[in-house]
């Protein structure tokens, strides 16, 4: 039986950027009510519109506990709020710990790493979770799923990528926790690693190509709408819980994109 969610109702945190819209359009196809969470007022607001009835934004951050709060809020007046997916990102530019000319990395691209991929998922799954504790539970006992973005990265983190190869591997560390922290409001966790995904972040053909080499198969970057599908199959799956699945087409990054520039000063 095809995926039915008709009743329920889900916030998207970065619903509004490539892998969240595709997740949007997904669950919104299979009757749920969907909530999107983005700064992005104008992206998010031209996605709803295409959706039309049981969809709505709220244009703020997930840090922000006000925000959150709307967006459970109109997720419970859209069905039964039981999904709650993070897929937020921004580019955070980077470079190496330390350069070959000596030039140490600042700090502060930990702190924002950590801010949006760490603390932002955290508090989404934080507040979601207790408004899920709110539902009658189904016949065993499951009353929500938090569906969170983790990285391959978190695993085969390349050059320069070591801030945000760290804030994706808390991530991957939260899952289990969460899911234990959770079981007794009868709540899941689980979290894709996806690999090269063609999204807004990833639009630069030249690097598209570079992370396409490093897929087995497919040979190729991956589809958004193929990652809604996994968020679709976690949701449906009672039994899935704990985990964090590799999205990659058997990817295992390379320790760098591409060559080296033979100025390289990185
Ligand atoms: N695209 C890929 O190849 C790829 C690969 C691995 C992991 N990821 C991860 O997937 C997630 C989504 O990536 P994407 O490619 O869809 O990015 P994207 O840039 O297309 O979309 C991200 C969306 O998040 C929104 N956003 C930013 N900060 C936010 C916040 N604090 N609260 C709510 N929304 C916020 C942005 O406005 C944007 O709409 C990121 O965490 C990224 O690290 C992406």
């Amino acid at each position: 039986m095809g995926l039915d969610l008709r009743g329920q109702a889900a916030v998207i945190a970065g619903g509004a950027g490539g892998l969240g819209s595709a997740t949007v359009r997904h669950l919104a196809a299979h009757g749920a009510g969907v909530v999107v969470l983005d700064p992005d007022e104008s992206a998010a607001h031209t996605l709803v519109n295409e959706i039309g009835e049981h969809a709505a934004v709220v244009a703020g951050d997930a840090l922000d506990d006000n925000a959150l709060g709307r967006a459970i809020e109109s997720a419970q007046a859209l069905g039964a709020f039981t999904i709650a997916v993070s897929a937020t990102g921004v580019v955070i530019p980077s470079r190496r710990l330390v350069s070959r000319s000596g030039a140490i990395l600042d700090l502060d691209i930990f702190q924002q790493n950590f801010d949006l991929h760490v603390l932002g998922p955290a508090n989404l799954a934080r507040y979601s979770a207790a408004a899920f504790a709110t539902n009658t539970p189904t016949s065993d006992g499951q009353r929500g799923v938090v569906v969170l973005t983790a990285s391959i990265s978190a695993f085969d983190g390349q050059v320069s990528m070591v801030p945000y190869a760290a804030a994706k591997g808390a991530v991957v560390s939260m899952v289990l926790p969460m899911a234990r922290d959770l079981a007794p409001l009868g709540v899941r966790v689980c979290a894709i690693a996806p690999g090269g995904f063609v999204t807004p972040r990833l639009s630069d053909p030249a690097v598209q190509d570079l992370l396409a080499e490093d897929a087995v198969f497919p040979r190729r970057l991956g589809r958004p709408d193929e990652f809604a599908d996994l968020v679709g199959s976690i949701v449906a799956n009672p039994y899935l819980n704990g985990e964090v699945i590799r999205l990659d087409g058997a990817t295992r990054l390379s320790p760098q994109m591409g060559p080296p520039p033979s100025n390289d000063s990185r």
